[in-house]
């Protein structure tokens, strides 16, 4: 099987996803921009280089090119940017997979919202905002507190909390370049992830992970250490409710072979409330939490679902898992980390990554990446254990940077 696979080198992930194609015996032909590292070219059996991947018309065009004479059988993306366009492509070359039309219910905020609605599932009520004046009407209808956001972003850019109208008069100003937008009833409650891998749309792994806080306060507040815990035991009844939900959603969507990265909210009544849903995989080490909170690797697991349409590994849950992002303190390099020695004394055991950066490297733009100044990742069976770790983590552990 020959798989045209876009944007190998970038983000960091999707070279994992590479492996895992050349893993299950596909030839993988990757486009991206810039070029491939030796080790990753070793799971590619050709490359085009493109000099970009966002120029949709050039990036068809230079593919049909690259490809004449040759026969493909799929186009995969698992970056959310480049989805649509992976199905673009697969319309014009009569591939399987999931259609332009599916693929818009996944990435137009407003669509989505429609679709899961019309399926009889909790959506925030929502309106599509061309103009300051479709923002006002909106609110009018939604009332405070209310979001504003992008049609279709992701990592929380552009995304504002509006509480007033002065705070509306101060935020929409700073979406001018944002074409299209959604206004939205604002969900207070927890926030969770609903994450799949499925087959035809049916998940053949389920995964739910708890963001503290909830991903919006921890993308705009610097001074937060973020938090995800992927959930070991999914048979608790407000897990439960949040992946009925999730379920519904995929149907409600159409949702074809591949993983997908849902998030949904718990109000303090109990309520499940739909978020968003992508048909990717979530970024944030998000796959790294679910592989290890069962010892599988999804990485190739994803592809023999994406390619030969089936699934073998485990779905036994062994771990809660806790990924802890740190952000340092002061600007330029680290100097210092205070706690870690003491939390490895105490937690050694239960520590299964650090990426924390050391003494001497140059601090990350945490706006930029959730990654910001590194992470550790821990697990333990029992949930308690595990919050209390992460907890730790948070509170225990500081980066000084100057
Ligand atoms: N209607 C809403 N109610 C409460 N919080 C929201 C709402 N919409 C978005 N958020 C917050 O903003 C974050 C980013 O919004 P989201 O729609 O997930 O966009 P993105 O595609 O950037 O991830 C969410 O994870 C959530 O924390
Ligand atoms: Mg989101």
């Amino acid at each position: 099987m020959r798989v045209v696979f876009l944007s190998p080198r970038y983000p960091p992930e999707m070279r994992h996803f590479t492996r895992g194609l050349a893993e299950v015996g596909v030839e993988v032909l990757g486009v991206g921009d810039g070029s491939p590292d030796p080790e990753l070219r070793r799971y590619l059996s050709a490359y085009l280089e493109v000099p970009s991947l966002f120029d949709e018309s050039d990036l068809i065009a230079r593919v049909h090119a690259w490809l004449r004479g040759r026969s493909i059988d799929r186009v995969l993306a698992n970056w959310e940017p480049l989805v649509m366009v992976a199905a673009r492509l697969r319309e014009q070359f009569g591939l399987p997979g999931m259609s332009v039309d599916a693929v818009r219910g996944f990435r137009d905020k407003q669509l989505m919202k429609d679709r899961v609605a019309a399926a009889g599932l909790r959506v925030p009520r929502a309106h599509r905002v061309h103009s300051i004046k479709d923002v006002w009407s909106a609110i009018e209808q939604i009332g405070y507190p209310a979001i504003i956001k992008p049609i279709s972003g992701a990592g929380s850019a552009d995304t504002y909390r509006v509480d007033s109208a002065k705070d509306v008069e101060r935020v929409v100003p700073q979406m001018r370049h944002v074409e299209e937008a959604i206004c939205e009833e604002f969900i207070v409650g927890e926030e969770y992830t609903y994450d799949t891998v499925a087959i035809d749309g049916v998940p053949v792994l389920e995964n739910v992970t708890k963001y503290l806080p909830n991903a919006l306060e921890m993308r705009s507040n610097e001074w937060i250490s973020p938090v995800m815990l992927s959930v070991r035991d999914l048979d608790q009844p407000h897990i439960q409710k949040g992946i009925e939900l999730g379920r519904g959603v995929m149907r409600a969507l159409g949702m074809g072979d591949g993983m997908t990265h849902m998030e949904w909210f718990r109000t303090p009544a109990g309520e499940v409330v739909f978020g968003e849903i992508a048909c990717r995989p979530g970024g944030a080490c998000v796959v790294d939490l679910m592989n290890y909170t069962s010892d599988i690797d999804l990485f190739r697991e994803w592809a023999r679902v994406a390619t030969h349409r089936t699934f073998e590994a485990t779905t036994a849950r062994k771990y809660n898992v806790g990924i802890i992002f740190k952000r340092a303190q002061g600007q330029g390099r680290i100097r210092h980390i205070a706690g870690l020695t003491e939390f490895y004394n105490r937690y050694r055991a239960h520590i299964v990554e650090d990426t924390l950066l050391r003494p001497g490297a140059p601090r990350r733009d945490w706006k930029a990446t959730l990654l910001s100044d590194g992470y550790l990742v821990v697990r333990h069976p029992d949930w308690d254990a595990a919050c209390q770790m992460t907890s730790d983590a948070v509170t225990g552990i500081h980066l000084y940077a100057s």
